[in-house]
């Protein structure tokens, strides 16, 4: 059983390492493999839609996305992190996860996802949906906690106060634990949904 973490903040010992380091204590507990990967602070591109990877089924950029790409299609639960910036991710997460997911062509169907989210005060659940959506068009169910998975902090280290952030991710990683273990016995027992041919309608016809 093995967690891909990514961290998107560029303070690589910020606020919302705070909260995936109470995770990851968690799944050592758990006897979950985890690997956590900070990305914030790297130099990624934006997509430039060229559809390369309609072919390749990787992206044209050959940066830290494919890099990571591979561990993604062998993990079994995604936990994503972000700090809150203008109510929104940190765009080089953002640029990140969009050349990643849309790259990539192996079935993300059942890898349980996450995300986390760091503010000082505002923007926090606008963010915490804005890479939701990136789980919830793969077939990738998601975990939830006991609140909406967010932390508070400014400073570098304020996070650690935060003691009902703390425990949100603490009940998060036991959660998403329980739902790969629950998945990885419903694959041995019944296998993947059925898959269909995909129909896409680009509402002009
Ligand atoms: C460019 C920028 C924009 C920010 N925008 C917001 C915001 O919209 N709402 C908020 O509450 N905090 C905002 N913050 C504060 C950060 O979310 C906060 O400092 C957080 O702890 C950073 O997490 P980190 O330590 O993991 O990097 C912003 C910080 C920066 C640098």
């Amino acid at each position: 059983m093995k967690v891909l973490i990514i961290n998107g903040s560029p303070r690589k010992n910020g606020n919302t390492s705070i909260a995936l380091e109470e995770m990851i204590k968690i799944f050592d507990a758990e006897n979950v493999e985890s690997e956590l990967i900070h990305i914030g602070n790297k130099d990624i591109r934006g997509c430039i839609a060229c559809g390369s990877c309609f072919k390749s089924g990787k992206c044209v950029f050959d940066d830290l996305v494919n890099e990571i790409a591979p561990k993604f299609e062998a993990c079994d639960g995604l936990v994503i992190g972000s700090p809150v910036y203008y109510a929104s991710a940190n765009a080089t997460l953002v640029a990140f996860l969009t050349r990643l997911f849309y790259s990539t062509h192996f079935d993300k169907t059942m890898k349980v996802g996450a995300s986390v989210v760091c503010a000082r005060r505002g923007g926090l659940s606008a963010t915490f949906d804005e890479l939701n959506k990136f789980f919830t068009i793969s077939g990738m169910p998601v975990a939830s906690s006991q609140y909406w998975n967010s932390i508070h902090g400014r400073v570098a280290g304020e996070a650690a106060q935060d003691a009902e952030g703390l425990q949100v991710m603490r009940v998060l990683a036991r959660n998403m634990t329980f739902l790969m273990k629950s998945i990885a016995l419903g694959k041995e027992a019944y296998g993947l949904p059925e898959k269909e041919e995909s129909k896409r309608t680009d509402f002009i016809r």
